[in-house]
């Protein structure tokens, strides 16, 4: 008697847990509650930290085109790297009724609570470029960024001619997760050269929010601590490349110290083709932006996203969508940003001798 009681008990047990775990699943899983048939209007929020850089307005855009394109309605705020702006437009953007989030953050960790928001009211989260750390994120739409940060670092070992070479290492904002995966990227080449002697490491520091400014600092400390003898600036963008060049035209040492960046902005090509700058990467914006809009919709809709890679933020492996980056120097300008019409050759050669210009 006493043993069918107990027996009740554990299947009560059983069935009490087993009603916990599957309303942990659904809530954990809210992000499915408010799907769009194929014919509802479908509501875009896109949450962007900066317009700063040269690449962010065409990432806003070239996402404003796509909704356009697709016909659905896109919102777009933006953060001027403020944490608490951006999760208050955020928040916004839900009360107004967005389907599904695209969102660019200042801080990886600190947006967690934006997709926490989206997710309480059922909206689905895609964190755009930049990954939001240890949350339920239900998309990361970026480009290769270790392989970024390698690329950088290979093609200024590459092009070294000095052993052992002085190398200073410039990383972007440390509360930006690309800056972390770039600079993972960077120490994966950078570390065996190291260890094999070929090359040292004067420095090696985040510039505060990618500022040009900071950059500028470390490189001038940097040159100051070595008596001059850098040999190669990893500038982890081209922001920060700007303000290394600053540093060094200050010693007289420009186009005689390589410098890596990132982003193919107009200012640097034009450094790279005065010999400046050393080189580039060229992250093309309008698949990423028309992958996140795409993606976005089929999300609202609780269609099934094509994502071949993952990404692990902490909490969770995070579906992703990997674009490939293209390193850019002086030989291939033409063959890549200019044919793809993301600069132009004029206004890369506005102010340059014709002779110095790349031909067509
Ligand atoms: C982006 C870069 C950009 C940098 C500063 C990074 O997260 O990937 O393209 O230059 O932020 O805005």
């Amino acid at each position: 008697m006493q043993h069918r009681s107990l027996m009740v008990g554990l299947i009560l047990l059983a069935l009490i847990l087993g009603a916990c775990v599957s309303g942990m699943k659904q809530s954990s899983n809210s992000a499915a509650k408010k799907k769009k048939g194929p014919n509802d209007p479908v509501v875009i929020g896109f949450s962007m930290d900066t317009l700063k850089e040269e690449r962010w307005q065409r990432d806003k855009d070239l996402i404003e085109k796509r909704a356009k394109e697709m016909g659905v309605q896109a919102f777009v705020q933006v953060a001027n790297g403020d944490d608490n702006l951006q999760i208050k437009q955020a928040e916004n953007l839900l009360t107004q009724g967005v389907d599904v989030l695209i969102v660019a953050p200042h801080n990886g960790e600190i947006a967690a609570s934006i997709v926490e928001a989206a997710h309480r009211q059922g909206v689905p989260v895609i964190s755009y470029d930049r990954l939001i750390r240890n949350s339920d994120v239900d998309l990361y739409v970026s480009h290769q960024v270790v392989k970024i940060g390698e690329m950088q670092a290979q093609y200024l070992l590459d092009h070294v001619n000095k052993k052992p070479a002085n190398f200073v290492v410039v990383g972007g904002s440390p509360t930006d997760n690309n800056a972390l995966l770039l600079h993972q990227g960077q120490m994966n080449v950078l570390k065996p050269a190291v260890d094999r002697g070929d090359i040292k490491i004067v420095t090696d520091q985040y510039a505060k929010e990618w500022q040009a400014s900071a950059a500028l600092n470390i490189v001038e400390n940097a040159l100051t601590q070595s008596n001059n003898q850098v040999d190669a600036v990893v500038a982890s963008n081209d922001g920060t490349a700007r303000g290394a060049v600053q540093a060094l035209e200050g010693q007289n040492l420009a186009g005689k110290v390589l410098v890596s960046g990132q982003d193919a902005d107009l200012a640097s090509l034009i450094l790279i083709v005065q010999g400046k700058q050393t080189m580039t990467i060229y992250k093309p914006i309008q698949p990423l932006a028309y992958i996140a809009v795409d993606s976005a919709i089929k999300l609202a809709r609780g269609e099934k996203v094509d994502a071949k890679d993952t990404i692990d933020n902490g909490a969770k492996k995070v579906p992703a969508v990997l674009l490939e980056p293209i390193a850019v120097d002086k030989n291939n300008i033409i063959s890549t940003v200019v044919k793809d019409g993301y600069q132009t050759l004029e206004k890369i050669c506005a102010n340059i001798p014709a002779d110095k210009c790349p031909k067509q």
